[in-house]
């Protein structure tokens, strides 16, 4: 089980998968990334609701897009009339949208020679983890294009202890990135400071130009990570769910079709700034995540919270065994808590937890049996065992 310290540093995010940026192996070791990855993973499609059509239509570059967050803006920003053009390696799902231009390069090389010579209103960062591979496409982009959005995340934040913490809370340094970098450890441990820097880095190319958004842990259909996923699946299973703590607990979690409007909303009303897009906007607990959850399956389910120290007891970890919950600690109070008004100001909405739920869960049944492994959520043969002993303790 991670320890705290692990936990607050990022270094067991590296092993256990727990950091608010998405599986992907992006970055670092040049290895294969890209989050979905496989075929069939990104593929499923996704119903939209009627979209109004933008007054002005836009030219939007997407680096990235084809894994889970980048698939939902495409969507949104087609459906609002923009004209989008995706740039990657041509790895990640290459089968999705065959009508959209799509220029190939590698970050890691680094290779842009693709972006050379064209023009965009506006460009969606989706693929930088590592802060330097935004310095070398800010620095190619900054004449050609409008407005610069980088997607960086909420964990640039580096305390998790100050409950509504908003955009102004401390942020990883210059200094700790530095040493991040020079430390050579994995993605966990140097994804926040690097997320830090590149906030730093849009602004200092773009300036006024520049928009970063934060996000907490985004959900939602083709999300691969299974961390909200692993919830509609099990307990649409049925049977005794068992529950982390007492149910108070605080969950944040923001749809990726809410995100993704969010920021093409930005792009559209020629914003600038930072923006923690963490979400929902009324307080959610485990309780309120997981009885809305089961309202929307029939399957017959008990759901057994088991408090936190017993979970301890038996090894089960929060976040990667026990998805969305971290343990209740004075260091962690603050890490489903924070602040996002500013962006609801700004024009952030939330669409129904339910909805959420049941398209997650119609995503996830839609993809081939071999594709439905889910890599977080504790395994049930564990889960059955803790909870034959909960159920022993208590009598
Ligand atoms: N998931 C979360 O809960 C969460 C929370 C907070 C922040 N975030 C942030 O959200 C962002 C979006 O993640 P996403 O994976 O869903 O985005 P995405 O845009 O859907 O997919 C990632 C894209 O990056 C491309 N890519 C990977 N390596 C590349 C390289 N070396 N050169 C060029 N392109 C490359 C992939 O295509 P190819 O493989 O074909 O190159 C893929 O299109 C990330 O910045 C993440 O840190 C996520």
């Amino acid at each position: 089980m991670a320890s705290r310290r692990e936990f607050l540093s990022g270094s067991a995010a590296a092993g256990l998968g727990l950091g608010l940026g998405g599986f992907s192996t992006i970055g670092c070791t040049g290895s294969e990334g890209g989050g979905a990855g496989g075929e069939g993973l990104g593929s499923a499609s996704v119903s939209q609701p009627e979209i109004p059509r933008a007054e002005k239509p836009l030219r939007i570059l997407i680096l990235g897009g084809t894994a889970f967050l980048g698939p939902a803006q495409v969507e949104y920003a087609l459906a609002r009339g923009h004209t989008v053009t995706l740039f990657n390696r041509g790895r990640t799902n290459p089968h999705l949208f065959p009508d959209v231009e799509k220029l190939v390069g590698d970050r890691a090389e680094p290779d842009y020679t693709a972006l050379e010579g064209r023009e965009w209103d506006a460009v969606i960062d989706n693929s930088a983890n590592v802060a330097s591979w935004l310095m070398d496409s800010t620095a190619l982009l900054t004449e050609s294009v409008g407005r610069y959005l980088f997607v960086s995340s909420i964990s640039a934040h580096k305390d998790n202890s100050i409950i509504g913490m908003d955009e102004n809370g401390p942020v990883f340094t210059k200094e700790e990135y530095d040493e991040a970098v020079a430390s050579g450890a994995g993605m966990g441990a140097t994804f926040g400071p690097n997320k830090a820097q590149a906030e730093r880095e849009t602004f200092q190319a773009f300036q006024d130009r520049g928009i970063v958004v934060r996000p907490g842990l985004i959900v939602g259909p083709r999300d691969n990570s299974g961390r909200f996923t692993y919830w509609p699946v099990r307990i649409d299973r049925g049977g005794e769910v068992m529950a982390p703590g007492d149910g108070t607990d605080r969950a944040q979690i923001v749809d990726v079709r809410d995100l993704s409007r969010f920021m093409v909303h930005l792009i559209e009303e020629e914003a600038k700034g930072t923006f923690n897009a963490t979400g929902p906007e009324s307080p959610l607990t485990m309780a309120g995540m997981l009885y809305g959850i089961r309202a929307v399956t029939s399957t017959p389910v008990t759901i057994t919270w088991v408090d936190a120290d017993f979970l301890r007891e038996h090894e089960v970890g929060g976040w990667m065994e026990m998805p969305v919950w971290v343990y209740p600690e004075p260091e962690t109070q603050g890490f489903s808590a924070y602040d996002c008004t500013k962006a609801i100001e700004a024009g952030l909405t939330f669409r129904p937890l339910a909805e959420t739920a049941r398209d997650t869960l119609d995503w996830w049944k839609s993809l081939p049996e071999e594709d439905q492994g889910l890599r977080t959520g504790i395994d049930p043969e564990k889960e059955a065992d803790v909870l034959r002993a909960w159920h022993a303790r208590n009598g």
